[in-house]
């Protein structure tokens, strides 16, 4: 049985891709310092240690007391307005701490890794139609360009020590498990699911929309919202070819965008909740439309997304959330 490092286990994706790799016969061990996890989101199947990848010295022990087939680095910080107020905590968590993460991997010779990256690496995104992995990458906030670092590391860690990675640029992720009770917690979280479903809940009086005059269907933002689930398959889906030394940067989305007032119509439905909305000035950055193509991971990795219909995507985020 191979052995598989998640950081950040014990988060909101890293607990769905802990699950995934249990129910697919790995074994797991699972790094977080619980900053922003939470111990009750791990599968106690799981092997947990409390370390902090800002840190060798929390973690090391990891990789002299187990023998890791490969990484899953899902630790980090995710909130993109924060990374513009505070740069320097972004590019010391989510770049020198995965530098940390391939310095322990060299010393132990572990050749392996799968990185969680983002869309805000592309930045601006001015094209018509699909986002290819080759479309030009030009992050406009710190977290993005602390993401667009850390690949830069462990694409020249490939070359330099012979290191496989995938490398995975996710658009907007959703939902909860239908099988385990697991799914993203509420506390100061900025996606739009988890916010249109604070307003459904009560916890918040409405959301605001940001602009409804773009070049879109409705007036409104379209993006691509992928499941959870989707997501963490994929990861799993990639080990194999690590093992077969195959490397790759991919996509991954639904291939399908949905507008603001869409998700919004789409969470009223579900959750039978009448969802108040203001709409406010555009965001200076936000782009009208950002869809991926996600053919290259479809192709090399033999993937696809089943939760297609954004609507069950929003209904097993509510039947989690509801429940908190
Ligand atoms: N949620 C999204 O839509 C989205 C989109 C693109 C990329 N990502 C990336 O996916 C990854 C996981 O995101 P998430 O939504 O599950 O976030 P999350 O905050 O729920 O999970 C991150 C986990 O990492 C842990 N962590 C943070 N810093 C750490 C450190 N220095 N050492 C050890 N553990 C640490 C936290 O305690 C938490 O459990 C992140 O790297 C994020 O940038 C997420």
């Amino acid at each position: 049985m191979k052995n598989i490092l998640v950081t950040g286990g014990a988060g909101y994706i890293g607990s769905h891709a802990v699950v995934e790799l249990l129910d697919s016969g790995y074994n797991v061990i699972v790094l977080d310092n619980l900053e922003n996890g939470y111990i009750e989101l791990v599968d106690k199947r799981a092997k947990f240690y409390k370390g902090d990848i800002r840190k060798i010295e929390s973690f090391e022990n990891i990789f002299i007391e187990n023998k890791i087939d490969a990484v899953m680095n899902f630790a980090g910080y995710i909130k993109v307005g924060e990374s513009v107020i505070e740069p320097n905590k972004y590019y010391l968590n989510n770049t020198y701490g995965v530098m940390n993460v391939v310095e322990v991997m060299k010393k132990y010779n572990v050749k392996n890794i799968i990185f969680s990256s983002t869309a805000a690496v592309y930045g601006e995104v001015k094209c018509e139609g699909l986002v290819y992995e080759d479309y030009p990458t030009n992050p406009i906030n710190a977290y993005g360009m602390s993401k667009l670092m850390a690949e830069k590391i462990i694409t020249d860690a490939a070359k330099a020590y012979g290191i496989n990675y995938s490398i995975f640029r996710y658009f907007n992720v959703g939902g909860a498990h239908e099988k385990y009770e697991i799914g993203q917690k509420g506390d100061g979280v900025t996606a739009l699911i988890p916010i249109i479903l604070q307003v459904a809940k009560g916890e918040r009086e409405k959301i605001s929309i940001y602009g409804d005059d773009y070049p879109t269907k409705d007036g409104t933002g379209i993006r691509d919202y992928i499941h959870v689930v989707d997501l963490v398959k994929a990861h799993v889906a990639a080990l194999p070819t690590l093992f077969e030394n195959i490397s790759g940067i991919y996509n991954l989305g639904n291939g399908t965008g949905f507008s603001v007032l869409e998700m919004i119509d789409s969470a009223k439905k579900v959750t039978n909740k009448n969802i108040e909305i203001e709409v406010i000035e555009r965001r200076m950055g936000d782009p009208a439309s950002v869809v991926a193509s996600s053919e290259h991971a479809r192709k090399i990795l033999g993937w696809k997304p089943v939760y297609t219909n954004v609507d069950d995507i929003i209904k097993t985020a509510w039947n989690w959330y509801k429940k908190l």
